[in-house]
């Protein structure tokens, strides 16, 4: 291994160190604690797990936690129903509704329906178009998380030819508009570019969001260059346990790699870290 590890856990924590200082100061003024509101719709096993370790580190960092759990039979009206009286409610600053949603429900429409001010996920258009826009906006988490990591390991980012691999409005899009932000040359490659290898060759930042475990390969990288790895993937082993790999085949790229995330423990942590960031903002902002 010669690439730097970058440490997404002891960044994370420095930063929900701070969150927590921050929100302390913030009930004294208000006379109460910022407020996340999370909303988990069904069974779906990894979505659980997610929103456990988010009201976990909520109320660590001294914030308020609101958890509605819904059947998976939910209909759209109710939960729309919900969302509206989390808008109205005062002690809320932050509403998180776990992606994906069952089938019944047309995620977009509940996604619009989230008042921009408490949309913590920074998934409604108005936050999206601000950010496109390099307005104040709620940014998404996950994208956040890579920036934070990114200036922490380069300092400046301007100049530097950065490759974003996948373009979901959850990630892809949002760190474009990030890594645009920062001045860096971005280009945003996905399933249909020609030649992927050889357009991530070129890149001195490389952010891979893909959900597709190990795709990418040593022979991708420029020597030296800074990879940060956001896939998730759980593979299956031989003993039949599984365990969870990156989009960034770790083993071979970290022997070219200047610096590199690993997984688990890399970007994932950032993006918790961040919606507690976001939720003290909102906080802020609502207040006045
Ligand atoms: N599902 C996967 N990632 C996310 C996220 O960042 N926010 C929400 N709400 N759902 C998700």
């Amino acid at each position: 291994m010669t690439a730097r590890l970058i440490d997404g856990k002891a960044a994370a924590l420095s930063l929900r160190e701070q969150v927590r200082v921050a929100a302390g100061t913030f009930a004294q003024a208000a006379g109460r604690r910022p407020g996340l509101a999370t909303v988990l719709v069904g069974e779906d096993p990894a979505s659980a797990v997610y929103v456990r370790s988010k009201i976990k580190a909520t109320g660590e960092a001294g914030l308020e936690s609101f958890h509605h759990k819904l059947d998976d039979a939910t209909s759209e009206e109710d939960l729309l129903s919900l969302v509206a009286d989390l808008n109205a409610d005062e002690r809320v600053d932050g509403i998180l509704v776990q992606l994906p949603l069952p089938t019944q429900i047309d995620a977009a429409k509940v996604i619009d329906a989230i008042s921009p001010d408490k949309d913590v996920d920074g998934f409604h258009a108005l936050n999206a178009g601000r950010l496109a826009t390099g307005l104040d906006a709620l940014v998404p988490c996950t994208p956040l998380g890579c920036l934070k990591l990114l200036r922490a390991e380069l300092g400046d980012l301007s100049g530097k030819n950065a490759v974003v691999i996948g373009r979901s409005n959850i990630v892809g899009k949002p760190m474009a508009m990030l890594l645009i932000g920062e001045s860096a040359t971005v280009t945003v490659a996905h399933s249909r570019t020609a030649d992927l290898p050889g357009v991530v060759r070129q890149a001195d930042i490389v952010v891979a969001a893909v959900g597709r475990p190990e795709m990418v390969k040593a022979d991708w990288i420029k020597p030296g260059a800074t990879v940060i790895d956001v896939g998730i993937n759980r593979v299956l082993t031989d003993d039949g346990k599984g365990r969870l790999v990156g989009d960034v085949a770790f083993s071979e790229v970290s022997q070219v790699a200047g610096a590199i995330t690993p997984v688990p423990g890399g970007v994932g942590p950032m993006t918790i870290a961040c919606l507690l960031r976001n939720t003290l903002v909102a906080a802020h902002r609502r207040a006045g």
